[in-house]
């Protein structure tokens, strides 16, 4: 079948999660390995993973983030235990054959971490750690307000995250990696301690008079700070008065009363959104087109004499039914039963959405949008409504004509099976005429193209142009990691002469295994910054992905998607790995939330390059690269019906950016649906209450889902303004490190984005994007 896997038009990795949670240190790096089609099909692979950076700041206020899962994105264990031992061992990594390597026999200034943890052990030194830090922050506190000076207070405080951080990280790891059940736990319940500390920091006041007795200290002394130093003074400041310390007691106590029910409300709704255990029934007859072995999977009951499947509300279950069936009444009513599904959160949005207007008002802020968009790049909520409706603008049209493509292919099919047509294109329609167009358009085969990406070769590949493009080598190096198969290496300035040119260390845990995290995400396990003792500490990236299987007749082989992915998730790597910052908490990919998917959004381009595509394929049994046909209808593929998703993506931002900026309460049915009508071009049927299952809105996306495209935009921008020309230039690779990996976030993104561009960012090369590759127009004719 063709494009089978493809749930919705263009591949939008996951915005990674900086989970800014209370304290705790986190950044994520994660995303699914599937396409990403909207709230509807949920949060899968929007984690919170392990990182740095430990922003004290409290906007999605105690998400300790029950996972919203989809099996859709998740392999089955049990598929997993079958796995053929050393995979990893399929290809060698040949640096040493490049004129340029490293001088041999160098050795990195910093040893690799230990991974040999016991359970015991992960639960005492984050004990220790704890500890620790709670020491420091009470003798911080115990300063006279004119001993608080940038050295007493806000440099102490950064050494001491930064420690923390390196020693917490790495053990809250073994959960998602570890073979053994004791780690796991272990690190678990390690990780829950970090979360609770992290709550308990970012609310010492008496910590954050002493950050307000050394800032006032500093500027009456009239010394100056360099830039990232007065940047690390703001923003620990900013945290303070976010956390609501700057407040009155009264005030005070009432945001915390706030904020617990807020918790507990967001709790109960991801509780309800994970739980979620409905049925919508059908006879066979009613889900004709579906393929049978997706009916195969269906449960089948007798009900009155009559045989009815049930079919669940989870995406691998009812997104066939979406796309396949040919009844437009089976659509119709698996539709509405899906959008009536979470009806019992609709209650709990109401009240958290009245929380969070009490608890912006009490902080000052006009809006929960211009409180959370406050520490991001946007900057207001008024910043979200531009960017919006200037995309909506212009993408409309393109969607009004994919839409008239669309409904013109279901008048013909209605007319063919004699079916009444009313001239509506309803949102049971779409992923159903979506994937008719597709496969009628574009004829593109998944599995044949799988067939020239095999592991064994794209691997090293995409590490190859990464290597070149980037200035660095990676040299594989043997010992200590959590398990057999992952492969560790020590990353070096190309051409490095002694240790000054180590980067940091990279791990490569590809494949599946029980009990590990079943997506692909990268964890940057230690931040790079500079040491108290003027030496510098070296970063550490972990890729974890869970790459395809050899099959007896067949090696492991990878769907283009996979190999996007990966590419997507190497971008990350090399953030974690390029950045030199003076603080821990401004490294790598600790840059606005808003902002971090957009270097390796951008770097998803290279895979839909003719020529990269060329280099990185050989057909597993003929060794031939894709030929230009294939190219070709991968590279249409990547636009077809664009404009309806974007204006569907652009629905669930407004949305999500109304309810958080409306003063007063509303009829948030009313609103999803009419908006929803509005916006993506989609005729409802009876109003259902979908905002109930929404999840991103609970779960840290709050005034956030505009993230997703905002980022897609200045990715755009800088591909088409300065990769372009040479996606394999090294000395545009040069430029790109220098002005947007290396700062990291020590420094305003927008600042970044202006020196790497020469100029402001805009849109520009996005909509071109959309509306120079859209198929839409030059098919049409033809249909
Ligand atoms: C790591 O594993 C833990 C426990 O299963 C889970 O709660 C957490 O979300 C995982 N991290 C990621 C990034 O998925
Ligand atoms: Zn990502």
């Amino acid at each position: 079948m063709s494009l089978a896997a493809r749930t919705g038009p263009p591949r939008l990795r996951h915005l990674t999660h900086k989970r800014t949670v209370l304290g705790l240190s986190t950044v994520a790096v994660g995303l699914a390995a599937a396409h990403y089609a909207g709230p509807l099909t949920n949060l899968a692979g929007c984690r919170s993973i392990a990182g740095y950076g430990r922003l004290r700041e409290v906007t999605p206020f105690l998400w300790n983030g029950p996972r919203l899962s989809s099996r859709a994105f998740s392999s089955s264990p049990s598929s997993l235990l079958s796995l053929t031992p050393s995979l990893s061992k399929l290809f060698k990594f040949d640096t040493a054959s490049s004129s340029q390597s490293v001088m041999p026999g160098l050795t990195p200034p910093q040893p690799a971490p230990k991974w040999s943890h016991t359970a015991e052990d992960i639960t005492r030194l984050t004990k220790e750690a704890i500890e620790h830090d709670r020491e420091l922050q009470d003798r911080i506190a115990k300063l006279k307000p004119e001993e608080c000076t940038f050295e007493s207070v806000f440099l102490a405080l950064a050494e001491g995250e930064a420690k923390f951080d390196a020693i917490t990280e790495p053990l809250s790891f073994y959960q998602n990696v570890s073979a053994s059940k004791e780690l796991r736990d272990a690190s678990n319940e390690a990780e829950v301690l970090v979360r609770d500390f992290g709550v308990e920091s970012s609310m010492r006041l008496d910590v954050f008079e002493t950050k307000l007795a050394a800032e006032k200290n500093i500027k009456a002394s009239g010394r100056k700070l360099n830039a990232e130093e007065q940047r690390l003074v703001d923003k620990m400041i900013l945290e303070g008065k976010r956390a609501g310390l700057a407040l009155p007691e009264k005030e005070r106590d009432e945001l915390k009363a706030l904020k617990k029910e807020l918790s507990q409300v967001c709790l109960e709704f991801s509780k309800n959104f994970n739980e979620e255990n409905g049925v919508v029934s059908f006879t066979l007859e009613e889900l004709k087109g579906v393929p049978a072995d997706v009916v195969s999977g269906y449960t089948k009951r007798t009900e009155n004499g009559k045989e009815l499947y049930d079919i669940t509300h989870k995406t691998p279950d009812i997104f066939p039914l979406f796309k396949y069936a040919e009844n437009p009444e089976t659509r119709r009513r698996a539709h509405e039963s899906y959008d009536d599904r979470l009806a019992i959160n609709v209650p709990l949005l109401d009240r958290a959405l009245e929380l969070r207007r009490k608890c912006a008002a009490l902080l000052r802020y006009k809006t929960w949008a211009d409180f959370v968009t406050e520490v991001k790049m946007i900057k207001s909520g008024k910043g979200i409504e531009d960017f919006l409706n200037d995309l909506e603008q212009k993408l409309r049209p393109l969607g009004v004509k994919e839409r008239e493509i669309l409904l013109g292919l279901k008048q013909a099919e209605h007319k063919a099976k004699n079916l009444p047509f009313d001239g509506e294109f309803y949102i049971w329609d779409y992923r159903y005429y979506d994937r008719k167009f597709i496969e009628e358009s574009l004829a593109l085969d998944d599995s044949l193209v799988k067939e020239y990406f095999p592991v064994s070769v794209v691997v090293p590949t995409i590490l190859e142009i990464y290597q070149n493009l980037l200035g660095v080598r990676f040299e594989e190096v043997k010992g200590e990691t959590w398990h057999p198969d992952v492969q560790m290496f020590a990353v070096w300035e190309n051409g490095a002469k002694d240790e000054n040119g180590f980067v940091g260390y990279c791990y490569l845990d590809l494949f599946p295994r029980a009990s590990k995290y079943s997506h692909a995400a990268v964890w940057p396990l230690l931040p790079g910054y500079q040491r108290a003792d003027g030496k510098r500490s070296y970063p550490l990236a972990a890729m974890v992905a869970n790459l395809a299987k050899p099959t007896p007749d067949r090696p492991a082989l990878m769907r283009h998607d996979d190999v996007v992915t990966f590419f997507h998730e190497m971008g990350h790597v090399f953030h974690g790995l390029l950045s030199r910052t003076q603080f821990a908490r401004f490294h790598g990919t600790s840059v606005a939330r808003d902002f971090v998917e957009a270097p390796s959004q951008m770097l998803e381009n290279w895979c839909w390059e003719p020529r990269v595509l060329e280099k990185m394929s050989s057909h597993f049994e003929t060794k031939q690269p894709l030929s230009a046909d294939l190219i070709d209808k991968i590279v249409k593929s990547r636009y077809v019906n664009v404009g309806l998703f974007y204006l569907r993506q652009l629905f669930f931002a407004k949305f999500d950016l109304k309810v958080h900026t409306d003063q007063d309460a509303t009829d948030y049915t009313a609103l999803w649906n009419n908006l929803r009508t509005a916006i993506s071009l989609v005729k409802g049927g009876k109003q259902g209450p979908g905002q109930g299952s929404f999840g991103h809105i609970v779960g840290g996306y709050d005034a956030g889902y505009y993230g997703y495209t905002y980022s897609l935009v200045f990715a755009a921008d800088m591909y088409a303004t300065v990769f372009k020309k040479d996606p394999l230039d090294p000395k545009l690779g040069q430029r790109y490190r220098d002005s947007i990996l290396q700062p990291g976030g020590s420094r305003e993104e927008l600042d970044s984005l202006k020196e790497f561009l020469g100029r402001l960012p805009n849109s520009d090369a996005f909509t071109k994007e959309l509306f120079g590759n859209a198929p839409s127009g030059g098919v049409g004719a033809s249909l």
